[in-house]
């Protein structure tokens, strides 16, 4: 009965978002619309009839997909990831609409403009969008103090990044401005989680963190040898297999927790693009075009590490199928954020709610039990 009316209510609520809302939103420019719905989000989280009210139209919880992971308890594997909430606005509200955790930011040691605007396209026929924000926040100290505020119903990770700026380009500088992102959330004991972004498309000088010599360098100064939190690294789209295996020597070697597989992909050939889409000269693409990137580097990192690095998979979920194929092929927790400007906020909990299904019918007792299921061996 309980399942029946969650299923009736999120079937109106998606038909409204689809049909109606969305059709107006798209009409409208992406950054005012992604805006607005940040400032709705932290107004509906500020007081307690708004957060029940958006708990009793969206929320779904069931215990097969509770987990803990690097110690932190998850009540769903769903999470909002890096780049929604940048400036940490949304922590009272999201747990109401059904994620288990999020990650704010990308923060940067000192605040960031940002690239010029336009930051943000649609690509409708491809389901995706265009990304060049180019790590724009209000800095770690501005960020730390409106979090310490805060009382978090879940885990909330902080993705930390360098500045966009020429300032940040040499090395040292760039090192230094995670650092002081970094010591500036842990002096606060600000944060569940870090993760360190070395894959920002759009900044300036590149992404030279993935340089496994440089990353040595930057974890060394991090000194997350000694690390209390867990600690992610976020992953290009777009790496060889040489590559990826010189950046997960360098974690084994200062025990990173795991990865968040991945951010935006720049490559502009993908398959992915429809021809009817117009792609802007800048910007790295999310959503249905990275879908298959992340995929092939969680199932890379899973084969090779196994259970050694935890993975967050992330790029291009939008069903609870789309989510269960990231969990099978390794990934622990999810993260999205194109998924649900395209289907809805309702997609979290209805993700959640058909996870559960997908579980059960392939024989699970818990989500623990999948992950990485698609290379364990079959029993008879
Ligand atoms: C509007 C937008 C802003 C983003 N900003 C960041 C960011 O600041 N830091 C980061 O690590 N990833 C950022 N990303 C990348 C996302 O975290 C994610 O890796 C990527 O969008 C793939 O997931 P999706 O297909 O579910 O959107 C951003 C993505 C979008 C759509």
């Amino acid at each position: 009965m309980k399942d029946a009316w969650f299923r009736l209510k999120a079937a109106v609520i998606r038909f409204k978002y689809k049909y109606i809302l969305k059709e107006i939103f798209f009409l409208q420019d992406p950054e005012t619309v992604h805006e607005r719905m940040v400032r709705v989000g932290h107004f509906l989280g500020k007081h307690a009839w708004s957060r029940s009210l958006v708990r009793w139209l969206f929320f779904y919880q069931h215990h097969m997909l509770e987990q803990k992971v690097a110690g932190l308890t998850f009540k769903n594997p769903i999470g909002l990831a890096a780049g929604f909430d940048k400036e940490a606005q949304l922590t009272q509200i999201l747990p109401e609409v059904g994620f288990g955790f999020m990650e704010a930011g990308s923060v940067t040691g000192v605040a960031c403009n940002g690239n010029p605007r336009p930051w943000l396209w649609r690509l409708p026929k491809s389901r995706a969008l265009v990304v060049n924000y180019g790590l724009k926040n209000d800095g770690s100290e501005a960020i730390s103090q409106r979090l310490k505020k805060m009382k978090f119903s879940f885990p909330v990770g902080i993705s930390l990044a360098k500045a966009n700026s020429p300032d940040t380009v040499e090395e040292q500088k760039g090192i230094a401005d995670y650092l002081k992102a970094y010591k500036t959330f842990a002096a606060e004991g600000v944060g569940d989680y870090f993760t360190i972004n070395i894959s920002c498309p759009n900044a300036f000088g590149g992404e030279p963190f993935t340089d496994p010599v440089k990353l040595d360098r930057l974890l060394a100064a991090l000194d997350i040898g000694g690390k209390k939190k867990p600690v992610f690294i976020k992953m290009p789209a777009d790496l060889s297999t040489d590559a990826l295996d010189e950046i997960l020597a360098v974690a084994r070697k200062y025990k990173v927790t795991g990865f968040v597989s991945t951010n935006l992909t720049k490559q502009r050939n993908n398959g992915k693009i429809s021809a009817e889409d117009k792609l802007p000269e800048k910007g790295g693409i999310s959503g249905k075009v990275v879908e298959d990137l992340a995929n092939e580097q969680i199932a890379y990192i899973y084969k090779k590490a196994g259970k050694e690095f935890v993975i967050i998979g992330c790029g291009g979920v939008f069903s609870a199928a789309d989510a269960y194929k990231k969990i099978r092929l390794g990934a622990s927790l999810i993260q999205m954020i194109t998924g649900m400007i395209f289907e809805g906020p309702e997609i979290i909990g209805l993700i959640n709610h058909d996870l559960v299904g997908l579980l059960k019918r392939d024989g699970f007792a818990s989500i623990i039990e999948a992950v990485g299921a698609d290379f364990k061996p079959k029993s008879n």
